[in-house]
């Protein structure tokens, strides 16, 4: 796996490099280059003051997959059009591939002052990291971690993933507690395959969940999406009904759970208790309706400290941390329908 993968993400450098020249327009295409030579861009060039207007962000977005993906993309193209940002967005359409060639090409793209990077994986980019050091581009992640050394890149700014999951055992913990149930058997609907997102809250999750005796008796990938995650919760019934809750990593898989229970004949909060993450506005329908236990929350509004980081990095600032993690919530069933409907109201999300 791991040799074949290094080898495709090579070829793929490659053929980007080959493609550049000819490839047709439109967002999710490799965005086109002139074939000028890189031009090295250091950070603070002598007396320049960058400002956000300075800013031309080759942002490589991981796809659409679901409405919290929605949200972030929806926070760069707005905060890039309130601010006077050059985006150049790239929808990667969840292929790693897409994300390494579009990277690759940003690097080369001499307009291109800094890359926003999504990433898909926690692996796959060295190769594109040591271009875009060597050719002196800033670059900042969003939303996810990478396996890869910090000094490959200016600073991260995303999610406590960990911290998610252990809020959702613990909210599962309390969930089952009021349920009054012995058994504590809980199936997870994990997210795709490599997220740092999907494996970190998985690990939190586990590291909590001894706290009251949760056992996870079945994991599976929903890839993030409702019509999957529902097929996965359906098989998961008909392999045992003895289940107490769900672990489902983001709201589209606890929402694809929430069918597959209910057309099992069975009650979402009341014979099976279902834990989301993002608190999307779909999530907090499915609190108020009861279905939903606890949503915990991951914050997609991103661009503004990106962009602030950006700037800080081209100026040579090095006070920023390498990890600036979001501001983020719980929410709970349990707080009644008047209030969450009352803080649907106010989100943008
Ligand atoms: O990285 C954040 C995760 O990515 C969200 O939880 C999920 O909805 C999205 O696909």
């Amino acid at each position: 796996m791991m040799k074949s993968r290094t080898l495709r993400i090579a070829l793929t450098v490659a053929a980007a490099a080959v493609l550049a020249g000819c490839s047709s327009s439109g967002a999710t295409t490799a965005p086109v280059v002139t074939t000028a030579p890189v031009v090295t861009t250091a950070p603070s060039a002598a007396g320049k003051v960058f400002t956000l207007k300075d800013l031309t962000v080759g942002f490589i977005q991981t796809g659409s997959e679901s409405g919290w993906r929605a949200a972030n993309t929806a926070s760069f193209k707005e905060t890039a059009a309130t601010e006077g940002v050059t985006l150049k967005f790239y929808d990667a359409q969840n292929k790693l591939e897409n994300q390494v060639s579009a990277f690759h090409n940003f690097v080369q793209d001499p307009s291109v002052n800094v890359i926003v990077l999504a990433a898909l994986d926690v692996t796959g980019y060295d190769t594109v990291l040591a271009e875009a050091k060597a050719a002196n581009k800033l670059v900042v992640l969003e939303d996810r971690r990478i396996d890869a050394d910090s000094s490959m890149y200016y600073t991260y700014i995303g999610s406590d993933f960990i911290n998610e999951g252990h809020e959702g055992a613990k909210a599962m913990c309390d969930l089952l507690t009021a349920a009054k149930v012995t058994k504590k058997n809980v199936v997870e609907i994990s997210g795709a395959v490599g997220a740092s997102a999907g494996i970190d809250r998985a690990k939190g999750f586990r590291e909590k969940m001894g706290d009251c005796g949760i056992t996870v008796t079945a994991t599976q990938t929903g890839n993030w999406g409702v019509p999957e995650s529902k097929a996965v919760m359906e098989a998961f019934l008909k392999q045992s009904k003895d289940i107490q809750g769900v672990f489902a990593h983001n709201d589209e898989e606890a929402i694809g759970a929430i069918q597959a229970i209910k057309e099992a004949g069975l009650v979402p909060g009341k014979d099976i208790q279902v834990v989301g993450f993002d608190a999307t506005a779909d999530g907090f329908k499915s609190l108020i309706s009861g279905e939903m236990g606890a949503d915990i929350e991951c914050n997609p509004l991103l661009a503004p400290q990106v962009f602030d980081a950006a700037v800080k990095g081209l100026n040579g600032d090095t006070t920023v941390p390498k990890w600036v993690p979001s501001q983020e919530g719980q929410f709970f069933a349990a707080q009644g329908a008047d209030a969450l409907n009352a803080l649907l109201k106010t989100r943008k999300y």
